[in-house]
């Protein structure tokens, strides 16, 4: 094999390591947030509820309870914000449909764009890492649109056919440049489009009339994606 070949092989198979190991971080960092620190706020939550019930109006101190259940409460949702983005909670037991429609909701309330999810055929079920593969590239998507797409909307639709799983996310921006995926200091795109390459799938990005981009990605249904129909 020549051995610029060689390489490349090595090179997809150390990026396809650094996002196991990226995903096995954001699983232990998302168990902690959302198992650990969130159960001890809920648990402060009320207990401060039950204070300052119990507590009547002295010197203040049902106010001050008051004050500081609110407090913890604006710091759970921030956690629940950015802990979502690592990873949605219960995702294991998410279907693909189920955990993007959870994403989306808040992903609307942070960045101000509408987004749909559809279904245009009834999915298979699929394995934890083939979800999480659609779900990251989803993520991605949605963040490039935030971020560089100036557009409003976007519609995010999941289809499969006898042999593929495809995932298209459209948007009403500005549209993209040729060349986008090879732009000096982006990974994003480049590396989505590694992962699904390395899985036997594709990635494709199309301009979208009248205006607007189309973000294509497309994996083979193999066996070990099955875990039965629905
Ligand atoms: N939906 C979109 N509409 C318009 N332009 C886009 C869109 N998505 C990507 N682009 C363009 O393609 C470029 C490459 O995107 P890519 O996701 O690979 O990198 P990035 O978002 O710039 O950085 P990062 O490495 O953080 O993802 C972007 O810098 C932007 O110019
Ligand atoms: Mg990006």
């Amino acid at each position: 094999m020549p051995q610029h070949r060689q390489h490349t092989g090595r090179i997809q198979q150390l990026a396809q390591r650094l996002e196991t190991v990226r995903e096995e971080e954001r699983k232990a960092i998302a168990r902690l947030l959302h198992d650990g620190i969130a159960q001890e706020l809920s648990v402060a939550i009320f207990r401060l509820s039950r204070m300052a019930a119990q507590s009547g109006h002295e010197l203040g101190i049902a106010q001050l309870c008051l004050d500081l259940r609110e407090a913890l409460r604006r710091c759970m949702a921030e956690l629940r914000k950015g802990a979502g983005g690592l990873r949605p909670p219960s995702f294991g037991l998410l279907t693909l449909p189920e955990a993007l429609k959870e994403h989306t909701r808040s992903f609307e309330e942070i960045s101000g764009l509408q987004i749909n999810v559809r279904e245009q055929s009834q999915l298979p079920t699929l394995d934890e890492d083939t979800r999480l593969l659609f779900f990251r590239a989803a993520q991605e998507a949605l963040t490039n649109v935030a971020r560089h797409a100036r557009g409003t909307e976007v519609s995010i639709s999941l289809d499969a056919s006898e042999d593929h799983i495809t995932m298209e996310v459209c948007d009403n921006g500005i549209g993209i440049p040729e060349g986008a995926v090879d732009k000096p200091g982006s990974f994003g795109l480049l590396g989505l489009r590694e992962r699904f390459a390395s899985l036997g799938g594709d990635l494709t990005l199309d301009g979208m009339a009248p205006s607007g981009t189309k973000l294509r990605v497309r994996l083979p249904l193999q066996r070990s994606a099955l875990e039965g129909r629905q």
